[in-house]
Formats: structure tokens, C-alpha cells, sequence
């Protein structure tokens, strides 16, 4: 359990690197176990989620390495064949584990993903790409068992352009001696790092940002040397930051074009952006204009993993805004945690209405998810007086030390380690 304990109303001003993509850095991470050899893996980041992929790739046999902010992974002798549920469990992305080890021992077996935070997350997508694929899955004690008996020429239509499954399929696919077509394939530039990815390892792979991709896999993939792509939802986050109290900020190394959905809205509500070279500046305006309707959608649309971050910045506008949550079910509980602060945000099923305040005032909250913690911090680096976050380790699944990054932006901001006392009763949480 951590505490983020934040003395908020200080202006974030200065310059940061971007760090490596969480949702890049886990398929790639999964693809090395196609290849039997050693892969070696740049800019990628040290968070919890990547540590426990790494057990689960230790668990398999891998020999892995850090050396600074590159990884090295060695795969010959990963033998293993099953993901034991505890390991499973820590991180529900886990899944496209099973498209890798079946590309690479054509059988392989995960304990059922559950559900999560975000609300129940099904794998029928995955399954059923699988079993066109030639796969025979069978669950036998919570196990999903699979084996890969005729693969052949296949074509998916997915029902809706998930990301994992879209992912899954090319881990498979990419090890098959045979052409796999995706309709309807997620869009997101993680999609086509991990093209970016298989194409060096030997696979032919095309189509990654457009929604048909067609990969033409190999029975011998070879081990790499692969650079993973700047983390968007990461620095949209820094961004905010220095929006939300009227900062300034130069954000190095971030990739433009993948940020798209979120400059345009910072823009338009009175940041000024500018296009560097290798990055983005920002200065706050006085204070933003209201975000109008913003729905989350697939990529190139409006990214769910951004919403409760732009929540923070919408409760601070001058004005109303709409958010509506069409991609997952349960993705507000950061809400009730921003009216402690003093937010006045309204929800009504999968709608959000933000009717934006002055200020905002420091509580002891609890961060309930990855995204919507960070959000509760962006609040809290806003809030007048002291904000206190109480996570149980669901921000460091995606942020890397983000009181030390932050701190060098001049927040006043400690991450404190332990227990601390258990959270005060509903009515002395609000400005407590
Ligand atoms: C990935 C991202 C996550 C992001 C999400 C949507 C990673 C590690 N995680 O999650 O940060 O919020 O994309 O951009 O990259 N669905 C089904 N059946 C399936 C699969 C998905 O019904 O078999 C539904 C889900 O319940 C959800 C929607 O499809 O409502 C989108 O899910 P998906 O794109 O698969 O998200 P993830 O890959 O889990």
C-alpha cells in the first residue's frame, strides 16, 4: 500500500522524457517467447504490470536481465507451458499469453482470466478467433486448455476491434506456417508496434493502424532488437498536470500523432500546444474552457485509458462538460473520490456530467483503478492544502515513479510505503 501525499496548488513547470508504453511493452514483451534466443528490449518501462509479465516469463523458463531502462530476454531454454493462476491473476492482460505459447508450443494452458476493476472483461473474442484458427479449447478446472491441431488459412471478423484479441491472434498467427486475416482489427499504435515487432522477428505483417491486417506467419521467428514506442496515456497524464495548474511543460520524445485525441482537446479548451521536433510544449490557460461531448471510442477516437485523467481537467473547467464511457462498464469509481475534493460531476449510467469548480480541495481519497488514481493525483496536485491517495499498488502498474517525475516539475509530492491508518469515515474524508 502506498500514500501519495500531495500539497497541492503548485504549478508543474519544466521538461520530461516520455516513458515506454505499458501497452506495447506487454505483447512485445509476449512475443519473445516466439523466438528462442535472446531479445533485447529498449525504452521499456519499470512498472508493476511489466514485473509481473516478467515472473510470468521466468515462471515459463526465460532468463531475464535489466540494464537500466533495457531489457534482455532470453527465451532459449522457455519450456514451460502452463501460467499458474496466481500469476495469472495479478495481471488480467496475461491473456495474450496463450496466443504465444501456443504460436510456440502448439498447446498451452492459462487459468480463466477473471474479472476486474473495470467491470467483467470476457475473452470470448479471443476463444472464438482461436478455435477458427484450428485451436481445440477446452476449460477443465478454471483451466483453459488448448491445443493446435490443423492450422490453416484463416479469415476473423472480430465483432468489435479489441485490442487483446486483436493482439492475441497476431502472437498466434505470426508462428503458423499460414495467412491469417483480421476485419475489424484494433487500431491503436500499440497494434502496430507489435507489427513493427513480428515484421523483424520474420513475419510478414501489414495493415496495423488500418482495421484489416493480414499476417503471414513463419515457423522459425528470430529473436530481435526492438525499441518500444513512448507511453501516450503517460504523458497525456503530465500534460494535465501541467494543465490543471497552470503550469508549462515540454514533453520530450513523445510521439505526436498518437496523442492526437488529447491535444485536440486541449486546445480546443485553450492550452497552448506546440509541435516540437521530438515532442510537445504546453502552457495552461487561466483556466480551460468545457470540453463540450466527449465519448470514448475506439483508436483514432477518444481513448477510454484517458478519460479519467481528462475528468480531473473538465472538473476544473469553466463550464459543462459530457463524458460518456461507451468501451468498458464500471469505469467511474474515481468519480465519488473527485467530489470528496470538491468536484461536481454527476453520472448517470454510462454518462458523466462535469460541471466544472474554481478549486478544488484537498481529502484523503481512495485510487480504485490505474487510470482513475492517477486522476485522484492530477486533483490532488490541483487541490488547495494536503490531498492523501491510499493505493494498493494500482498506480504503479502503469506510471513509473510518479512522485520522483512529478517532483522534478516542482510538485510537493512523497509516496509513503506501509499501511497507513484506515481510511476516516465518509464524512471527515471530505476535506480532510
Ligand atoms: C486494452 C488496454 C486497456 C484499454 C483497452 C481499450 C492493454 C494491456 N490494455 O485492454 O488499457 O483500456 O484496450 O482501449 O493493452 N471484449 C469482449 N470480449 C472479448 C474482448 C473484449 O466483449 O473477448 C470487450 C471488453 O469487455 C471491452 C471492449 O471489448 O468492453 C474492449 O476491450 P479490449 O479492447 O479487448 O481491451 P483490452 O485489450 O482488455
Amino acid at each position: 500500500m502506498v500514500t501519495y501525499k500531495i500539497s497541492g496548488a503548485r504549478r508543474l513547470c519544466g521538461e520530461l522524457d516520455a516513458q515506454g508504453a505499458k501497452n506495447a511493452a506487454l505483447p512485445i514483451l509476449t512475443a519473445t517467447l516466439l523466438t528462442r534466443g535472446l531479445n533485447i528490449i529498449e525504452n521499456c518501462p519499470r512498472i508493476l504490470d511489466v514485473e509481473v509479465l516478467l515472473d510470468i516469463l521466468q515462471h515459463l523458463g526465460c532468463k531475464v536481465t535489466w540494464e537500466e531502462d533495457r531489457l534482455l530476454v532470453d527465451t532459449a531454454s522457455a519450456d514451460g507451458d502452463s501460467i499458474p493462476e496466481y500469476l495469472m491473476r495479478k495481471m488480467r492482460s496475461s491473456v495474450i499469453l496463450f496466443g504465444a505459447l501456443l504460436g510456440r508450443l502448439r498447446s498451452g494452458e492459462i487459468s480463466s482470466p477473471g474479472g476486474c476493476e473495470l467491470g467483467p472483461r470476457p475473452i470470448n473474442f479471443h476463444i472464438s478467433a482461436f478455435e477458427q484458427m484450428g485451436v481445440v479449447i477446452e476449460e477443465r478446472h478454471g483451466c483453459l486448455h488448448g491445443v493446435l491441431e490443423h492450422p490453416h488459412d484463416t479469415t476473423i471478423n472480430l465483432e468489435f476491434p479489441s485490442v487483446g484479441a486483436t493482439e492475441n491472434i497476431m502472437l498466434l498467427a505470426a508462428a503458423l506456417p499460414c495467412t491469417t486475416t483480421i476485419y475489424n482489427a484494433a487500431r491503436e499504435p500499440e497494434i502496430e508496434d507489435l507489427q513493427a515487432m513480428l515484421c523483424s522477428m520474420g513475419a510478414g505483417v501489414r495493415g496495423a493502424g488500418t482495421p484489416v491486417l493480414v499476417i503471414r506467419g513463419s515457423g522459425k521467428l528470430r529473436p530481435v532488437s526492438h525499441t518500444i514506442i513512448p507511453d501516450r496515456v503517460v504523458a497525456a497524464t503530465y500534460l494535465i498536470g501541467a494543465a490543471v495548474t497552470g503550469g508549462e511543460l515540454k514533453l520530450n520524445h513523445v510521439q505526436e500523432r498518437h496523442l492526437n485525441a488529447a491535444t485536440t482537446l486541449l486546445s480546443q479548451s485553450g492550452c497552448q500546444i506546440e509541435r516540437l521536433p521530438d515532442g510537445l510544449y504546453l502552457k495552461a490557460p487561466e483556466r480551460p474552457r468545457p470540453l463540450g461531448v466527449v465519448r470514448t471510442m475506439p483508436h483514432p477516437g477518444f481513448p477510454t485509458d484517458m478519460q479519467a485523467i481528462f475528468m480531473t481537467y473538465a472538473a476544473l473547467a469553466q463550464g459543462c462538460s459530457v463524458m460518456i464511457e461507451t468501451i468498458f462498464e464500471s469505469r467511474f469509481k474515481h468519480v465519488p473520490e473527485l467530489r470528496r475534493l470538491g468536484a461536481n460531476i454527476v453520472v448517470d449510467g454510462r454518462m458523466a456530467v462535469i460541471t466544472g469548480v474554481p478549486w478544488l480541495y484537498g481529502a484523503t481519497v481512495r485510487a480504485d483503478d490505474l487510470r482513475g488514481g492517477a486522476a485522484l493525483i492530477l486533483a490532488g496536485l490541483a487541490a488547495q492544502g494536503e490531498t492523501r491517495v491510499l493505493d494498493n499498488g494500482h498506480i504503479a502498474r502503469g506510471y513509473q515513479t510518479p512522485e520522483h517525475f512529478l517532483r522534478l516539475l516542482g510538485a510537493k509530492i512523497e509516496a509513503l510505503e506501509g499501511h497507513p491508518p484506515a481510511l476516516p469515515p465518509e464524512e471527515e474524508r471530505d476535506r480532510g
